[in-house]
């Protein structure tokens, strides 16, 4: 089956995508993730893509665009698309890709929570430099301070569109971008909203009971 994630930054997707891949073995795709990946090669579309999201502005869709052909070639078993697509060219592109490969998809959900939650949410943010476990320092700190629960590594990086001047630039964006997909995705009958401003427990629980529900 095929998920998209779709939300504001600082919803929780990725938070609730980790926790579907431990638990029941879904595959996760970020194009956030994958794209922090390249600027870290260094490479010359790497450092124009690392100065495009520090200013909180999108990657264009020509390059999101140019990897498409290998993230459809990848789709197997319970895949999760996290932060793709973003704009409605790239929906589309998608829906054509996939149709292509013989494949749709089978839900979008929607993290439905109030943007003045958004803020502290990105800016408490932080992550382990080694296995990426993402902590925050008020709602999701590590159990011994200073440690990562997952592979004990004492050393934590914070990303740099996660300042509060550059929230506002994302929060626009995915605003003007992003929520005309909503309409996009309600014409197919596929979106499903959830209450994302709860705890991560308590979101994860209402995901897989929607989940779950799927097709029945
Ligand atoms: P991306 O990496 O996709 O970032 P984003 O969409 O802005 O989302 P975030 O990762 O900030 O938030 P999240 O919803 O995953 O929240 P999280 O679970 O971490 O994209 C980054 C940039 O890349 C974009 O700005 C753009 O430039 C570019 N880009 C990416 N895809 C693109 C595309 N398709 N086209 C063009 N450009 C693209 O949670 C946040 C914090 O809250 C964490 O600290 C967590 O511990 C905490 N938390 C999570 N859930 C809860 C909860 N229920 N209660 C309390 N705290 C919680």
């Amino acid at each position: 089956m095929i998920f998209i994630f779709l939300g504001p930054p600082g919803s929780g997707k990725g938070t609730q995508a980790d926790l579907l891949v431990q638990k029941q073995g879904f595959q996760h795709f970020s194009t956030g993730d994958m794209l922090r990946a390249e600027c870290a090669k260094g490479t010359e579309i790497g450092n124009l893509i690392k100065q495009t999201l520090s200013e909180g502005k999108l990657v264009s869709d020509d390059i999101i665009l140019s990897l498409l052909e290998n993230i459809c070639n990848d789709v197997q078993g319970h895949m999760i698309f996290d932060g793709f697509p973003r704009t409605l060219n790239q929906a589309i592109a998608f829906d054509r890709q996939l149709s292509i490969k013989n494949h749709k998809i089978d839900a979008v959900i929607d993290f439905y929570l109030p943007t003045d939650l958004l803020v502290g949410r990105i800016v408490g943010r932080f992550s382990c430099k080694k296995c990426s476990s993402v902590y925050h320092d008020k709602n999701k700190p590590t159990r011994t301070p200073g440690v990562c629960d997952v592979c004990l590594s004492t050393e934590f990086i914070r990303r740099s569109d996660d300042r509060e001047e550059v929230v506002k630039t994302r929060l626009d964006a995915y605003e003007r971008d992003t929520t005309p997909l909503r309409e996009y995705y309600g014409k197919q009958n596929i979106l499903i909203t959830i209450d994302a401003s709860l705890d991560i427990e308590t979101v994860q629980n209402e995901l897989l009971e929607k989940i779950s529900n799927l097709g029945k």
